[in-house]
């Protein structure tokens, strides 16, 4: 059986090769494991609530319908930090392909957060398709808009959390020239450097990327992560470092930071509209590859 389910989680294992395989809480629709030929992708925090009490911290949440806090939409605004879609429990459809093992999980008002989905009555329906290749993990979201007569406003962002050796000697490619607002420094400025470093708290949103564009998270020379986006034109960069760390009840071990980096590809910077009856869809891929350097235009 390459797909399992125990009710609260589903398991994938890829028909040719035992060792990948990919684990998804119902809670959230959240990653939680991606093991590529035996190798652990992503990174989960030892503190992190399993059991529906919060959002996962590590793996991959989904963040919708809202990125952070939002200070312009009044409805939107009343929704906790990243929304509603990380805090609910996403209804499992069952696989769609058998190989490479693919399911689909979907999320709707009925069923979402009831808390939540009482300060933000929106309709919308979500169906995010899980792809498990022998090489990569495909995450795909479609997000629907079942209203007769209103529009649906949204940001979508997959919140993924790598997993890495040592956060010093690792960097992330590709990104140099392209505008970002740092939520830090509270500022949009150019990226100058030729590559993004770390040494000290990161959180960086990044703005208009051009699909073509692939991010790579690089260890010593060697590519450890590879990341195409499908229709997400903003990428958030985050590494809490030494104080946000000790600041975050769930986050363990403290020195956590040194293992992870958050890369999160999204539609953030504004928020898509959708009128009555339309649909949009997107997609994050993670891989392996050989280092891609790509020139900016
Ligand atoms: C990142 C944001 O996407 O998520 C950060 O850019 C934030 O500002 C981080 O701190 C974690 O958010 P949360 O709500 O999971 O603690």
């Amino acid at each position: 059986m390459s797909v399992t389910t125990d009710g609260s989680k589903v398991v994938l294992t890829h028909p040719d090769d035992k060792t990948s395989c990919v684990t998804i809480l119902n809670y959230g629709a959240t990653v939680t494991s991606w093991k590529l030929k035996g190798q652990e992708q992503l990174w989960l925090s030892e503190a992190a609530k399993l059991d529906g009490s919060k959002p996962v911290r590590g793996g991959i949440p989904l963040v919708f319908p809202i990125f952070g806090k939002s200070k312009t939409d009044d409805a939107l605004g009343k929704l906790p930090q990243h929304g509603l879609a990380r805090n609910s429990t996403w209804e499992f459809l069952g696989q769609t392909k058998s190989n490479p093992p693919t399911v689909q999980f979907a999320l709707s008002p009925e069923i979402a957060n009831q808390e939540l989905t009482k300060l933000w009555p929106s309709d919308f329906s979500l169906v995010l398709t899980i792809e498990l290749g022998l090489d990569f993990l495909k995450t795909a979201i479609e997000v629907n808009n079942p209203s007769k007569t209103e529009e649906l406003k949204f940001n979508w962002l997959f919140h993924t959390y790598l997993k890495i050796e040592d956060i010093e000697d690792t960097f992330v490619s590709n990104l140099v020239g392209m505008k970002l607002y740092d939520q830090l420094l509270q500022e949009t400025y150019v990226d100058k450097h030729p590559v993004v470093t770390f040494h000290e708290e990161k959180d960086l949103v990044y703005k208009n990327i051009a699909d073509e564009r692939v991010i790579q998270v690089v260890r010593r020379g060697e590519p450890v992560h590879t990341l195409k986006r499908h229709n997400l034109p903003d990428a958030v960069v985050w590494n809490p470092w030494i104080n946000k760390s000790k600041s975050m009840a769930d986050f363990e071990p403290k020195t956590g930071y040194e293992k992870m980096l958050c890369v999160e590809p999204g539609h953030v910077h504004d928020l898509i509209t959708l009128a009555p009856g339309e649909s949009w869809d997107a997609y994050q891929l993670l891989y392996r590859d050989e280092l891609k350097y790509q020139a900016i235009e």
